[in-house]
């Protein structure tokens, strides 16, 4: 039975941006709840997908663990300070899958207390309710994950580059910490850690936390994050890891086998992190290094504090693809520093990131590619918004009721940032950096959700840019689905050339292997191909392939390009290599695409073969939601 919630969430939310302005609390939070007719909206702040409630916020976690590869699970205890919010005297934890074994309450010292674990909801996981006696400031929860988690996936050694030890890493964002630590599992709660970890000693463990760089004796790891984190970026790591350093505060933990090509190509880090600070104010997190994880990972990156996880299928030889690093180090701003409130709030995360990602890349590496990968990024939202339900292309998205992992989409990236972009055109840069560098300070070390920002921009930019800004524009880049009109539509001048190379060989009028490339980047090959109409001939995809060898290429991002068109046409030459490519990779926003371009074109009986010989070495996430895809039960 789950435990009755006493209090919305909202009150968190607000209570952890109490230090921000006070007008930046929304005042429809607490009245709209008591006074929603059913067909109410989502209460802002308020986080759908938590049981915790307002009565103990967690400040201070203590994570004591083994990590047992044979049976697959981390064992030990997780202490959590607790701090009165409210009346009442039940800690309400979130958990997944988890065993628990005890609980145990106090100040110093701790003894057993009265606790339950109510029944598992499919998205939510279950409540774990404990009982806090008068006093008590400190939890113990002694407890035990599943091999299932969904947080965690644990590698055999052939699913690694050594083939020779096993490899544990953890997916936390957005609600599977609690499948590996009872905790509140919502983003508007934050704490600060330390963990004590033990694993077979010739591995080394990492986490977002300051890091070893060497192997310990006895394979016990100590940590500490002294600043504060929601949940979502708990993480940990744990494989036969070597670290090598960028620069004086960026570094790299990869497998020997990818070391040097990891350090090398994201060589650039350390200059991509001085360029942040000087616009956006001083990295608050001491270290910033990288993470190589195995090919399985379900995503590109992943901003954990102080270490990025990262997908090795971004090591392209010629740094083509490290607007991956700097999407990641920008969370070190926005997401980690200012973070959203609830998952409906995720655009205040990845919107601003996905901006702070295009500026950072601009610095280093020029206006050209700026220009180009604005405009990739705008042809993403368009493909999207085709793709999506109406509802689907808000921003401030409604999740209740949902799976955070389902309601995943571009729009919070690319809309997100298009509409701060805008807001750059209006007031001019100059302008826009500043009021970036206000707002990140603003909110440091906060959680805050759409209507607190919303406020904060009325506050600022509106006050001080009203003839160049328009509130209601700004709401219904928010609340509106789809463009309001005459929204910015990036293009480049780098791609004048390529369309036409394009439109003369759809034309018949240019042979593919008289078309001039010997210049062209990886943005404008990226260009050239998700240019190309749906439907294109087997003399035309052989004429491609053989002037361009495509299904050869060992660029991630193309060959995913490449094989959308191959699937798309039917064109067999590729399919060695698409699958090879599915079994291989375990990033979604490659295999969903691909798994529902099979199903779309008859392919459903070959997706379903090659899905499940890829499957042993997927992620949770990744069989959960591609066998949604190859089995018919994708909405
Ligand atoms: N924080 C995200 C990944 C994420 C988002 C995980 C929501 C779970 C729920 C990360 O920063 C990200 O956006 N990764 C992208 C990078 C890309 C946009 C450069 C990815 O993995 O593709
Ligand atoms: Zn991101």
């Amino acid at each position: 039975m789950s435990p009755k919630r006493l209090l919305p969430l909202a009150v968190l939310a607000l209570a952890a941006c109490s230090k921000a302005p006070e007008s930046t609390e929304s005042p429809e939070t607490t009245s709209a709840e008591a006074s929603a007719p059913a067909e109410a909206g989502p209460v802002p702040g308020r986080d759908y997908h938590s049981y915790a409630t307002e009565t103990f916020a967690t400040t201070h976690l203590v994570l004591d663990l083994d990590v047992d590869f044979e049976r697959r699970v981390l064992e030990g205890t997780a202490t959590l300070d607790i701090e009165r919010g409210g009346p009442g005297d039940t800690l309400v934890l979130d958990t997944r899958d988890l065993t628990i074994t005890g609980v145990r309450a106090g100040g110093e010292s701790l003894s057993d207390t009265a606790f339950e674990l109510g029944e598992a909801d499919d998205i939510l996981g279950a409540p774990l309710s404990i009982t806090v006696p008068e006093g008590a400031s400190r939890v113990e929860v002694a407890y035990r994950t599943s091999p299932e988690a969904t947080g965690l996936q644990w590698l055999e050694p052939r699913q690694t580059a050594g083939k020779r030890h096993p490899f544990l890493f953890s997916q936390a964002q957005a609600i599977h910490a609690r499948s590996f630590v009872p905790s509140q599992d919502t983003p508007a709660v934050r704490f600060t850690y330390t963990a004590t970890v033990r694993v077979p000693p010739d591995l080394l463990a990492v986490m977002s936390a300051d890091n070893a760089t060497e192997r310990s004796e006895d394979g016990v790891y100590e940590f500490e994050m002294p600043q504060s984190i929601p949940s979502y970026l708990l993480a940990i790591a744990v494989g036969d890891l070597e670290f090598k350093a960028m620069g004086e505060r960026t570094g790299v933990y990869a497998e020997a086998e990818l070391l040097d090509a990891a350090a090398a190509e994201f060589e650039d880090t350390e200059r991509m992190l001085e360029i942040a600070e000087v616009d956006y104010g001083p990295y608050k997190w001491g270290r910033y290094d990288l993470l190589i994880l195995p090919p399985s990972f379900p995503f590109g990156g992943m901003e954990n504090p102080r270490l990025s996880f990262i997908t090795p299928t971004v090591i392209a030889g010629d740094k083509s693809l490290v607007a991956l690093i700097a999407h990641e180090l920008a969370h070190s701003w926005s997401g980690n520093l200012v973070t959203n409130a609830t998952w409906r709030d995720l655009w205040i995360n990845e919107g601003f990131t996905t901006y702070l990602t295009n500026r950072i890349m601009q610095k280093v590496y020029g206006d050209d590619r700026y220009t180009m990968e604005v405009a990739l990024g705008y042809a993403d939202l368009l493909g999207e918004l085709e793709l999506l339900e109406t509802s689907d292309e808000i921003m401030a998205l409604d999740v209740r009721g949902r799976d955070p992992d389902e309601s995943f989409s571009n729009i919070p990236y690319e809309k997100g940032s298009l509409f701060l972009f805008e807001i750059e055109k209006a007031i001019g840069r100059e302008a826009f950096d500043a009021f970036l560098l206000d707002y990140f300070q603003a909110f440091e070390f906060k959680s805050i959700h759409t209507e607190a920002a919303l406020a904060y921009f009325e506050e600022t930019l509106l006050a001080q840019h009203g003839d160049a800004l328009d509130a209601d524009r700004i709401r219904e880049w928010i609340y509106e689905p789809g463009l309001p009109e005459d929204a910015p539509a990036p293009t480049s001048d780098a791609f004048t050339g390529v369309d036409s190379a394009r439109a003369d060989w759809l034309a018949g009028s240019l042979a593919a292997d008289a078309i001039d490339t010997a210049d062209w980047t990886f943005h404008q090959w990226k260009h050239f191909l998700d240019g190309m109409p749906e439907a294109l001939t087997g003399e035309q995809l052989t004429e491609l392939d053989t002037a361009f060898g495509l299904t050869e290429t060992q660029n991630n991002e193309i060959a995913f390009s490449w094989l959308m068109i191959a699937v798309r046409n039917n064109y067999e030459a590729a399919e060695p290599r698409l699958e090879a490519f599915l079994t291989s990779i375990g990033r979604n926003k490659f295999l969903l695409p691909l798994y529902r371009a099979l199903v779309a074109n008859d392919k459903q009986a070959e997706a379903q073969r090659i899905f499940e010989a890829a499957k042993p070495g997927y992620h949770p996430l990744t069989v959960k939601r591609n066998g949604a895809v190859v089995y018919g039960e994708d909405a």
